[in-house]
């Protein structure tokens, strides 16, 4: 087996100046790739297992129903590379069917991916793997360099894409046509539209895993920033937007009170919410728009119950 780490200090530095700028807007919001530390990452797993958020669940029976279609409609590969892999569960499937040579993993949360990406290079002992610790939002390009030469498939599954707005997803996927070359592809899922009520309950589900996802943040910026916020002063708030077709995910004030952050100090007023997450949902063809505008062709698609998986080149 071979296997690679290399970690790109995703700076304290940044989570310091995200959060205090964040917090220092109006409205204020913390970008949703700070929900993943360690507890995060437990907690989105746990997410994933709730009755009410089906969208992991339909992808993988998605992806294992039509691997055979996937497979064919990819065609042969050098490697395959997934940004935000996290558990590294996901590309296990493809992984199977395409047998390419390489594969490189990129994660904000460094430590849970080497660990996933190393028992990946043990149960695949022909697979070079390659776990890159970085913020890849930010740093993708540097990438790049550890990529072997050869024919690309970038791997974006799990709807994380509808964590951007419809313009930063376009920027998001012109940066993954930069990488993955002239004759790369691209294989990604997405959450699709489908009745509120449905959308509602996955981000509120019965047992308040995701509550608690959401209210993690704070924890961990009580943690890593020195800060001083009550978790039980601030109540997880989701609803589905349906003139933005949006899930919008809101940490909002149970009183008036003041939180001091790595040395500042910020009010939230009585009801101010602190924003945290958006999540978008596409129908297909809107979805083949935003691609579109980032220089990618569509050349396959698969749906099953309100989750759709788009192949590009
Ligand atoms: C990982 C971004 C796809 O937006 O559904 C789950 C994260 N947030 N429940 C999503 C999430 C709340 C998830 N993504």
């Amino acid at each position: 087996m071979a296997f690679t780490f290399r970690d790109f200090p995703v700076a304290a530095d940044d989570l310091r100046s995200d959060v205090l700028a964040g917090l220092a807007a109006c409205p204020k919001s913390i970008p949703p790739k700070y929900f993943y530390d360690e507890a995060g990452c437990r907690l989105f797993e746990a997410i994933c297992a709730q009755p009410e958020y089906a969208l992991c669940r339909t992808e993988r029976a998605l992806m294992a129903s039509r691997l055979p279609d996937i497979a064919a409609a990819v065609g042969p590969l050098d490697c395959i590379v997934e940004p935000g892999a996290g558990e590294c569960s996901k590309v296990r499937l493809l992984l199977d069917a395409l047998q390419p040579a390489h594969l490189v993993v990129l994660d904000i949360a460094g430590a849970p991916l080497a660990a996933a990406a190393q028992a990946l290079a043990h149960a695949y002992p022909q697979l070079a793997v390659t776990a890159l610790g970085m913020d890849f939002i930010r740093d993708l390009e540097a990438a790049a360099p550890c990529l072997p030469p050869g024919r690309r498939l970038i791997y974006y599954p799990g709807s994380s894409i509808g964590n951007f707005a419809p313009d930063t997803a376009t920027a998001l996927l012109a940066r993954f046509r930069r990488l993955a070359g002239a004759d790369g592809r691209l294989l990604i899922g997405f959450d699709l539209k489908k009745d509120p009520l449905l959308l509602h309950a996955a981000y509120n589900d019965a047992a308040g895993i995701t509550a608690a996802f959401n209210l993690n943040l704070l924890e961990r910026l009580n943690r890593e920033l020195d800060a001083d916020f009550d978790p039980t002063r601030f109540r997880h708030y989701a609803f589905y937007n349906p003139v933005a077709g949006r899930i919008e995910m809101h940490l909002v004030s149970l009183a008036a009170q003041t939180v001091s952050v790595a040395g500042r100090r910020f009010h939230f007023a009585l009801g101010e919410t602190l924003h945290t997450e958006h999540s978008y949902k596409f129908r297909r063809d809107e979805f083949s728009t935003i691609a579109g505008n980032a220089g990618w062709k569509l050349v396959d698609d698969w749906e099953q119950q309100g989750f759709a998986v788009q192949l590009y080149g």
